[in-house]
């Protein structure tokens, strides 16, 4: 247990009773995280993007009781959603010495995504942030709590990790890095820190994501990070990740496109060999993944324009660019890559500015 994020009780449970929201985006990571041990610690640094279209929305009403119980009910897209529900209960028991407030609280939490549901899309990093978002500005509104701003984002983060690692560095606008290394003043296992030393070029990355599959994945990430224990493979690469780390921040420092685009896609084929060598193994990426990718090495030796792919664990390809080729681009995905995406599907994304208060769900149920 880290004492430092124990969180308040309910000084003074008078009648009360409102809502708080959060906006928070999801995140594509360029180091990524794959093998976890302990409690939701991760093997290796990671360090990713926070997108901007992307995002969760959710709203926590909540009423004072006395009962000593965890009370809530959750709705996603306007209508009642017992996994959900189930999930999130579960996180906040297993960690209710963090929110001993919650006890005292009914709380009804409505959740909606800007992406469509079934989009193939993670969901986990924009939905458990937003949550914890919340939780926090619970804690800061109800209790004697009081944080400055980096305290707040730190325990979001703290929080967010516990419900899912990739959650961890939503939190925070632009870039953000997650897990321990010599080269990140300031990095830690337990949350996520901002990365503040982007050069300008990245500033105005957009990140297409290019939906091959809307289906649901057949192993779960959780389950992925699990078959990491057994990969002969394993400690190789956790020393790898922590080489590309260290090769990619000079890069994102100098603006060093081409060294970053090469890391990028590499850590996306090895995270998807790691799968293929796991015990058992899967394959998460399908035939018109591998289309894709050939055709934006093609194109990007043929035109000498600076346009990678990364994966997550899922077969659909983010398409970085930076906004000056943003005209040949488009043209290039609307002629050649949209023809290999389920439905045409798209979703045009860039770096965004971080997680927003808001007052009310601002999106409609899709
Ligand atoms: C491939 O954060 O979804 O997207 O901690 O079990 O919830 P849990 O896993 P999750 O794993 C994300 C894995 C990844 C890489 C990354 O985002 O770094």
């Amino acid at each position: 247990m880290s004492e430092a994020y124990l969180g308040k009780s309910l000084s003074n449970v008078g009648e009360k009773s409102g809502q708080i929201g959060w906006r928070s985006p999801s995140n594509i990571a360029l180091i990524k995280y794959w093998g976890k041990h302990g409690n939701q610690l991760p093997q290796n640094p990671s360090i990713s993007f926070t997108l901007s279209n992307a995002f969760t929305e959710t709203i926590v009403k909540y009423a004072t009781h006395s009962r000593g119980t965890i009370d809530i009910a959750f709705t996603f897209e306007g209508k009642a959603n017992a996994s959900f529900e189930n999930r999130i209960s579960a996180f906040l028991n297993k960690n209710i010495s963090y929110f001993p407030f919650v006890n005292s609280l009914s709380l009804s939490i409505e959740s909606n995504n800007s992406f469509p549901h079934s989009s193939g899309i993670a969901s986990s990093a924009s939905a458990m942030s937003a949550l914890c978002l919340c939780m926090v500005s619970l804690e800061q509104h109800l209790t004697e709590a009081v944080f400055s701003q980096s305290e707040f984002l730190q325990k979001s983060s703290f929080l967010s990790r516990l419900a899912s690692g990739s959650a961890s560095r939503s939190v925070y606008p632009s870039a953000s890095i997650w897990g321990q290394h010599s080269l990140a003043p300031g990095s830690s296992d337990l949350y996520a820190i901002a990365y503040e030393e982007l050069h300008p070029i990245f500033a105005t990355m957009h990140d297409d994501i290019l939906i091959v599959s809307k289906a649901k994945k057949s192993v779960s990430s959780t389950a992925g990070h699990n078959l990491m224990k057994d990969n002969v493979f394993a400690s190789a690469r956790y020393e790898q990740a922590r080489t590309r780390f260290s090769k990619l921040l000079p890069a994102l420092q100098s603006g060093d496109l081409d060294l970053f685009g090469k890391i990028l896609e590499d850590e996306a084929l090895t995270l998807h060999a790691l799968m293929m060598c796991s015990d058992p193994s899967y394959i998460l990426i399908e035939p018109n993944t591998l289309a894709l990718i050939q055709r934006i090495r093609a194109y990007r030796y043929e035109q000498k324009i600076p346009v990678y792919f990364t994966l997550d664990a899922g077969p659909n390809i983010h398409l970085l660019y930076p906004d000056d080729v943003r005209t040949q681009v488009q043209t290039f995905i609307q002629e050649e890559l949209r023809q290999h995406c389920e439905d045409g599907r798209i979703i045009e994304d860039y770096i965004g500015t971080g997680p927003a208060r808001i007052d009310s769900l601002t999106l409609t149920s899709s």
